[in-house]
Formats: structure tokens, C-alpha cells, sequence
């Protein structure tokens, strides 16, 4: 059965296009967390296949939700620096012992790495979609010996905060790059994390493929269920010359850590 709602939202379940409808009107009105906030509560009761319908029945707006998400993430990240740097820094002093609680929500969902990937011979760390906050990178900061830590972003803004953040932490390990992920240049790389809000990411993945060192791992930041209304899937058609040997765990904003190898042959 599909429902016409207001706004032209199309959908399948009558009983989602209620919250579907608030979601949108929360974001239109200038709430873009409370719209991703609802969504994410919305997929804890759908199935795999009924998350799949809605956000086909959704596709029309997908580009509303993108934005508030990104909106929100960008906004979230941007306050967690202030605060973080409104401690002083004083020596051994880790990023994780300071960090509010959304900042510490993105540094641990990101622990999964540290199983999958070997990190003892990693001199080179690339994360493409740092953020204003580079969650990930710092947890590699913190948690390994790599001793360079590449931050990648296309926004300066972006770019300043990390710079700032190393300054902070007083480390020559953290670099921040002004740099389209799908221009970078990847020969030095051992290990790459593609964040879930990077786009294009095949572009992205192509780009590293024909850069990169063939010893390198990727670790592909990748939306499920509903997640996908608001970040690219880069997984489904995977580049031929990769595939995923483990998934890490989902998330509260619905998205997971894809480990990705390269065939043998390529
Ligand atoms: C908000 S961050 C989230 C990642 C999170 N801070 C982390 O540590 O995993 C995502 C960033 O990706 C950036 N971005 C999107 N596409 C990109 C691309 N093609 N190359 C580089 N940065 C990109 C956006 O500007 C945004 O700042």
C-alpha cells in the first residue's frame, strides 16, 4: 500500500509517514537534530527490508536529510572543539579524557579499527573527511605509534580546527590538508578511513586505488537502513578491485565501519 502524504512524501507504511512527516517539518524548521534524531529512532522499529522500501519511497527528500545531517555534524563537531580547547593543555593530557559526550560517542565508534587493522607498521594514517573534529584521527593519535596522522578536508574551516586541535595536543604527528579526497594523492599511505559523510565515495575509492600502495588498508565509513537518507553508500557497488572482509558495528546515526581489501590480482 502507498500513502501520499503532505510535502509529497510517498510511502509504503502509513505508519512511518506520520514520523516521516515530523522528521521533515523538525528539519525544515530549522531542527536538523531533531530530524536525524527521530529518523534514527524510527529504523530501530523496521525491518532491513522496510528501512530499504522507505528510503526508496524517500529518495525525493534524501537531499533534505543529507543536510540536515551534515548541518548538524559540522555545528556538533565545531562546539565539542570549543570545548575541548577550553581546556588548557597541559602534558599527557589525551583528547579522549577531555571530550564531551557526543565527541566521545564518535571517538569509540571507531574503536573497531584497532581489531581489524594492523597498526604496528603503519607510518602514514590518511582520513579523508576530517571535520572540524577528527574523531577518528585522534583516536589513532591516541591509541597508536603512527607517527603521521593525515587530516583531509575540503573545507578550511575544517582544516583550520584540526590545525588548531594539533596545537592543542602540541603533537607533530596531526597534519590537516585542504584537499579533495578525490584528488589526493595516496602513494605514501598504509592506512586510509574514508569518513561517512565523504562524497563522491567511488570517486574517492577509485582515486586511492590508483595511488595507493598495494600493501594498503581502507577502512570505508558506510550508511545502513536509514542512514542512508543522509550519507552516500560507497559498499554496495564496490570497485571491483576491492572487497569487504569484515563490518564493524552499527551506530546510533546508522553507519559502520566497512574493512575493505584489494584482490590480489590488482
Ligand atoms: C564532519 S566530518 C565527519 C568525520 C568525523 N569527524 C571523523 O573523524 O570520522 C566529514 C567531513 O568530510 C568532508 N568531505 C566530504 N567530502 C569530502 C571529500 N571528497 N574530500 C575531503 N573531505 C570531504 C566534509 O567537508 C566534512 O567536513
Amino acid at each position: 500500500m502507498t500513502v501520499t502524504h503532505p510535502q509529497g512524501v510517498v510511502t509504503s507504511y502509513a505508519p512511518t509517514a506520520h514520523e516521516v512527516v515530523a522528521a521533515l517539518s523538525r528539519g525544515r524548521g530549522g531542527d536538523a537534530a531533531g530530524a536525524i534524531i527521530a529518523m534514527a529512532d524510527l529504523a530501530t522499529r523496521l525491518s532491513e527490508s522496510e528501512a530499504t522500501i522507505l528510503v526508496g519511497a524517500l529518495s525525493d527528500v534524501a537531499a533534505e536529510f543529507t543536510r540536515f545531517y551534515a548541518d548538524w555534524i559540522c555545528a556538533q563537531e565545531a562546539a565539542e572543539v570549543q570545548a575541548v580547547l577550553a581546556y588548557g593543555p597541559r602534558p599527557g593530557l589525551n583528547y579522549r579524557d577531555v571530550v564531551g559526550h557526543a565527541g566521545a560517542t564518535h571517538y569509540d565508534r571507531v574503536a573497531d579499527m584497532l581489531t581489524h587493522v594492523d597498526f604496528s607498521n603503519c607510518a602514514r594514517f590518511v582520513l579523508v573527511g576530517a571535520g572540524e573534529l577528527p574523531s577518528t584521527a585522534l583516536h589513532v593519535h591516541d591509541r597508536t605509534g603512527v607517527a603521521h596522522i593525515a587530516c583531509l578536508d575540503t573545507r578550511l574551516e575544517a582544516v583550520r580546527s584540526v590545525e588548531t586541535l594539533a596545537a592543542w595536543l602540541n603533537s607533530d604527528r596531526l597534519s590537516a590538508l585542504h584537499f579533495d579526497g578525490a584528488q589526493y594523492d595516496y602513494s605514501d599511505a598504509d592506512v586510509i578511513f574514508v569518513a561517512n559523510m565523504v562524497t563522491p565515495k567511488q570517486v574517492v575509492l577509485a582515486r586511492i586505488l590508483d595511488t595507493a600502495p598495494h600493501h594498503v588498508r581502507i577502512i570505508l565509513r558506510d550508511p545502513y537502513s536509514l542512514g542512508l537518507l543522509w550519507a552516500e553508500e560507497g559498499g554496495a557497488a564496490l570497485d571491483p578491485r576491492l572487497s569487504i572482509i569484515a563490518r564493524g558495528a552499527g551506530s546510533r546515526f546508522l553507519s559502520r565501519d566497512l574493512f575493505l581489501a584489494r584482490h590480489a590480482s590488482n
